[in-house]
């Protein structure tokens, strides 16, 4: 196993070289062509056969990886900072005691050097540790760059593994084994959120909490209406000017609006065996921004 670390990038045994890939929900050889006509699902707007859309996605994050922090920060002018500090705020790592955490679909790290950042600034935690998991490996050979300017580059608090949230392997992410699960904007891309929900309840111990930051829907129809305008208008135009891709940001807006909204998320969390507050805003979920953002928690009994 080749280790693609200055020290702690610790990759599944089963996995190859550079950031390894466990593909553990690859359609067998034997499925065949009239079952993939079956099954659809949405790709933006488009309906495509549910097997394809993994690798659909893969194509837009290859094609965003390297200018995609970038992007946030143009696209959303900077607050998806905003949302995702408040994010790992109200999860508190490290307040009792250090965390066994695991980001899914966590891309460049932005959630994972947060955690890290923020059990240590508030207290004194170099203890807590973050598996980044994500399906794309130049995502993470992103995330793994930019952990090698921080101090944590070279410790056990942090680890790049590829995989798929929707069958993260038990060989190497055990039942019962953490504390905290977190998917920011991540979940929405994924073929079968009820697979994701149920791999998230497998991995965490019990009490262990999951936590969803994602694109949610608007209330208010001023505000969705504006919002509308300027996500479906200027995003594919911003992707087509700094990223060279209208397609991907044409598909990561219309990806948003085909996420269940917060009633219905959060129904299907509890679904999958987790505890969550009563279903409004302030409960199961909390709205950020009106709703451009949510997040959803549950704790696993
Ligand atoms: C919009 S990015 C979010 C990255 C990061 N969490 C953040 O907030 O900046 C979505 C990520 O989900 C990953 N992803 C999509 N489908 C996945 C799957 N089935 N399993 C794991 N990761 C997946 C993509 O590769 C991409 O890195």
């Amino acid at each position: 196993m080749q280790r693609l670390h200055s020290n702690i990038v610790r990759l599944p045994r089963v996995c190859r070289p550079a950031i390894a890939r466990c593909n553990h929900t690859q359609a067998s050889p034997q499925r065949n062509t009239l079952e993939s006509e079956k099954k659809t699902t949405s790709f933006g707007y488009k309906t495509v056969p549910e097997d394809m859309k993994e690798s659909l996605v893969r194509n837009v994050f290859d094609s965003v990886a390297s200018r995609y922090d970038l992007m946030n920060d143009v696209t959303s002018m900077g607050v998806h900072r905003l949302w995702k500090d408040s994010f790992v705020s109200s999860l508190k790592p490290g307040k009792k005691g250090p965390l066994k955490c695991i980001d899914v679909a966590g891309g460049t790290g932005d959630i994972a050097l947060r955690i890290l950042d923020h059990a240590k600034d508030n207290y004194y935690d170099r203890e807590t540790t973050v598996d980044v998991v994500d399906i794309n490996a130049q995502m993470l050979k992103e995330g793994f760059k930019r952990f090698k300017l921080t101090m944590y580059h070279n410790t056990p608090q942090i680890a790049f593994h590829e995989a798929n949230a929707q069958d993260l392997g038990s060989e190497k992410f055990s039942d019962n084994s953490y504390d905290l699960y977190t998917i920011a904007f991540g979940i929405r891309n994924c073929t079968s959120i009820p697979d994701v929900l149920k791999e998230a309840y497998r991995v965490l111990k019990p009490g262990g909490t999951f936590a969803c930051l994602e694109f949610s829907k608007i209330e208010n129809p001023v505000l969705s209406t504006l919002y509308d305008t300027y996500s479906f208008s200027a995003i594919p135009i911003l992707g087509s000017i700094f990223a060279g891709d209208r397609e991907s940001y044409q598909y990561l807006v219309e990806s948003i609006r085909k996420f269940p909204p917060q009633p219905e998320f959060a129904q299907m969390i509890r679904d999958a065996g987790f505890s969550t507050g009563p279903n409004v805003d302030g409960g199961a979920w909390a709205d950020m921004w009106g709703g451009i953002a949510s997040v959803h928690k549950g704790v696993k009994l």
